[in-house]
Parts: C-alpha cells; sequence; structure tokens
C-alpha cells in the first residue's frame, strides 16, 4: 500500500531497513550506570519533601492546552515558542507538560483539595517537555521534583519551601550553588510599578520588537541579555524598591527567616522568571559550574493562579528542582557518588563454580531476596574469576563462593569484596550472618 502522507503507514520503516532509532533531538537517555546516579537523585528530593509533609501526586503528563496558555502566560515564550501541542483523535487541542504548577492547581480544584485541610502541600516528579533548542543541559524532555504548598499566605511557608529547596541540593552533596530572591510584588504594587517601568523603556533607543515587549510584558525587557540594551536599564526601576507596604514586611519576613535558619541568599532585584504567574517571593539556584544553563531550580508565589483557572482565591508556593541539571552539577563539582553506594546493584553476589552449585545459588539466592537482602549471581558458565568479575561489577559488598567442598560440608564462602577476608558459613546461619555483617 502507498504511503500516504501524515499517516502511520509513511513511518512504519521495512522490518530489513529497521535500524535502532535515535531518540527524539534533545531528549536524554538515562542508562546504567548513569540512571542510577538519576533515581538517586530524585529520590533525595522526594524523601526530603516527604520529610517536610509535601504528599505525593500523579498527575496527567498531557492536559487541554487552555490550561497552560491560562495558567503559565499567553505572552511567555513556553507557551508562544515551546509547547507541544497536538489534536487527539476527538479533536481536542492537548499539550504535553510544560510545567508542573498549572496541572497541580488544576488538580487541586477539580479535586476539591482546597475544601479540606490547608494548606495543602503536594509533590511531584517526573518528565515536562519544551520545545527549546536543544545544548548542554538544555533538553526538550527535562525532568523536575516539584513542591507546591497551596491555601495559606503566610511568609513561613515562603521561607520553608526555600530551605527545603537548599536541603535537597545539599542532600545530594551539591555546595557550588547560590540561591538568588527578589519579590515581584502583588496586584496592589505590580500595577504603578508596571507603568512606572513603562514610562522609563519608552525613554530608550530600542528596537521594534522590544518596545512591543515593553507594552505587553515590560518585567520582560529588563531579562534583555544584550549589552546595548542592558546599557540602558542601569537606572531602571526596579520591582523590589516598590513595593507596597504588605508587600515589604512579607519579604522582611521570609529574608528575616532565611538569615535565621542560615540559608544564604543574594537579593537580585532584576531577577525576571520564564513563567508569568509569579507574585511577591521569587527565587532562582544557579550552580556557577554549568556554564550558560545554570538554573538548577526555582520558583516563587503565584498568589492570583487558582483564582485564574477558576478556582477560589487561594495563594500558592513553590519549586522545581531540574534533575538534569542537578546530574551535571555533581559532575562538575567531581562528586563521588560510590561513597552513597549509589552504584551498587546488590549487596550479595553468588559466584557458583559448576552445573550442581549454580542450581543451589539460585535457590540460596532466592532466599536472601525474600528476606530482603538484594543478591544476584553469575550465570552461565562463568568460572571463578569471571564470576568475580561479575561480582565487582556489581559493586556488591560480599561474594558468595560456592563449590564442591561448600557443597558438601553444607557451607557457603562469604568474601568481603573490599578488605578481601573470607570466612565459611553453615548454609542454615546465611540469612543471619548476612543480615548482621550488612547491617554495621
Ligand atoms: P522553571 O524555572 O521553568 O520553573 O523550571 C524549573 C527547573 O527545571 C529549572 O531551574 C531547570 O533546572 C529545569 N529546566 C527547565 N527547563 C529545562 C530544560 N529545557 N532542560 C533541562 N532542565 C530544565 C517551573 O517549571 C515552575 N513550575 C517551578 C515552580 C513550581 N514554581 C512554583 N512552583
Amino acid at each position: 500500500m502507498a504511503a500516504s502522507r501524515g499517516s502511520l503507514d509513511s513511518y512504519v520503516v521495512s522490518e530489513k531497513k529497521f535500524q535502532a532509532l535515535s531518540a527524539p533531538k534533545g531528549v536524554p537517555d538515562y542508562v546504567p550506570p548513569r540512571s542510577a546516579e538519576f533515581a538517586y537523585v530524585r529520590d533525595r528530593f522526594v524523601g526530603e519533601a516527604a520529610r517536610s509533609g509535601f504528599q505525593h501526586v500523579e498527575l496527567p503528563v498531557f492536559e487541554d492546552t487552555q490550561l497552560f496558555a491560562r495558567g503559565v502566560g499567553e505572552s511567555t515564550d513556553v507557551v508562544t515558542k515551546e509547547m507541544y501541542t497536538f489534536e487527539d483523535r476527538g479533536g481536542r487541542s492537548l499539550t504535553l507538560r510544560p510545567e508542573g504548577t498549572a496541572g497541580v492547581m488544576r488538580s487541586v480544584i477539580a479535586n476539591h483539595l482546597d475544601r479540606g485541610q490547608l494548606p495543602v502541600t503536594l509533590c511531584y516528579s517526573g518528565p515536562f517537555f519544551r520545545y527549546e533548542r536543544p545544548q548542554a543541559g538544555r533538553y526538550r524532555q527535562l525532568q523536575q521534583v516539584g513542591v507546591e504548598a497551596i491555601g495559606i499566605d503566610d511568609p513561613i511557608l515562603d521561607a520553608q519551601v526555600i530551605a527545603l529547596a537548599d536541603r535537597c541540593y545539599r542532600s545530594v552533596g551539591l555546595n557550588g550553588f547560590r540561591l538568588e530572591l527578589t519579590s515581584l510584588g502583588c496586584s496592589e504594587c505590580r500595577g504603578p510599578y508596571r507603568e512606572k517601568l513603562q514610562a522609563f523603556l519608552f525613554e530608550l533607543d530600542l528596537d521594534e520588537e522590544t518596545r512591543r515587549r515593553a507594552e505587553l510584558n515590560p518585567l520582560r525587557v529588563l531579562d534583555d541579555k544584550r549589552p546595548e540594551v542592558q546599557e540602558q536599564l542601569v537606572d531602571a526601576p526596579l520591582m523590589p524598591d516598590n513595593l507596597c507596604p504588605e508587600c515589604q514586611a512579607h519579604f522582611e519576613t521570609v529574608t528575616g527567616l532565611l538569615d535565621d535558619m542560615g540559608v544564604e541568599y543574594t537579593l537580585n532585584k532584576r531577577l525576571v522568571r520564564g513563567l508569568d504567574y509569579y507574585t511577591r517571593t521569587t527565587f532562582e539556584f544557579v550552580h556557577d559550574g554549568l556554564g550558560a544553563q545554570s538554573g538548577i531550580g526555582g520558583g516563587g508565589r503565584y498568589d492570583g493562579l487558582m483564582k485564574e483557572l477558576g478556582g477560589q482565591d487561594l495563594s500558592g508556593i513553590g519549586f522545581g528542582l531540574g534533575v538534569d541539571r542537578v546530574l551535571l552539577a555533581l559532575e562538575a563539582e567531581e562528586i563521588d557518588l560510590d561513597a552513597d553506594n549509589v552504584h551498587r546493584r546488590v549487596a550479595v553476589f553468588g559466584v557458583p563454580l559448576g552445573d550442581e552449585e549454580r542450581r543451589s545459588m539460585a535457590l540460596i539466592v532466592d532466599e536472601l531476596r525474600r528476606a530482603g537482602i538484594s543478591a544476584d549471581m553469575a550465570y552461565g558458565g562463568k568460572g571463578l574469576k569471571g564470576a568475580m568479575k561479575a561480582a565487582d561489577r556489581a559493586r556488591a559488598a560480599y561474594a558468595l563462593v560456592l563449590g564442591s567442598d561448600e557443597l558438601e560440608s553444607g557451607t557457603v564462602t562469604v568474601r568481603d569484596l573490599s578488605s578481601r577476608e573470607q570466612r565459611s558459613v553453615p548454609r542454615g546461619e546465611l540469612v543471619a550472618r548476612l543480615s548482621e555483617l550488612l547491617d554495621r
């Protein structure tokens, strides 16, 4: 059958021609040993959030396109240039989620979580999709761990959410990052400030497109990277100098608490985020070892978002931490994850020296797994040398050697793979002895 354009047929490769396809452009695969590092970072972050009482949510990877247009902001690059939008077979416009906050708000409203105990504190992890120009640390499928605390407008929450992000990074050993902090004001003070900034910008020598941006979203002009624009912005009025008394007091409580908690930050009065929903406290974590894509996480308050999405007028604050970039930052800081046994595939590795021994070892490994001890073994006809190599590759702590002598005496030789010490252990005592040894 002739393949018609746009039909699935045009993408089907005949079996003869089939070659392993590469992943779509800008989309990383995580395979061993890197995937172990990926899972370690993600699980550490999720664990930190759980320790602060955040509850797990599992949300759709695609949503109605309207949700992001309304939630993220129609003038943002994310919405105008970067969304993966498609029509499903029922003619609905759907979009792969470019970020997590809008979806969490939708779900909180739809599931009436906002009618229960407040704040609602939720944590999520997974892939997000942005059609950006791929480069080191900038992917089209990116991975975040995020949290959102919804429904209580208390600056204590802001400081706690920021301190949580700081702890997440430190929990995997990162040190070389900075926290940049600002306040973007509220609906009261943002309007007058916007006018003030526009009046300033309209006096400058700007090209047509930048002028248009100044009309639509003047704050974003502050983020223009071109030196000829930056030169003219030296004396621009800045939001943190134009806060209303309530926002000023809110911000002072946040910074005061961060000081008392020992969370270091720098005030960046020009901080502009790529998403439009932010109000008041807004922040970014930047790692200096990463080059151009240095943002390893960011977040802030979004006090008008729930109302904008058709819910109650409740406030919220949260963050998204970039797992891909944290992995690159760990590499840049040369942090040795082996200290935490991140690459340990199993704790115990079976080394059987013959056919009968292999069968026995399968039963031992099964017994260990049932007892909660991670274990694997050498398969096929590997000799002692090959099997020991496999044990090392699995980064096991102990090898269990089973030869004809051991079979006969009903014992197993337990070899400590770091000290190379070995001891003979009766089969019946193996689980107890290994549990003891691994517990130390
Ligand atoms: P965001 O700053 O757009 O915020 O993304 C958070 C983090 O995701 C970034 O700091 C970065 O580490 C990572 N990231 C973003 N884009 C890419 C990319 N193309 N490749 C690799 N990593 C990337 C948000 O998404 C907000 N939803 C965060 C938030 C939650 N604010 C309040 N609550």
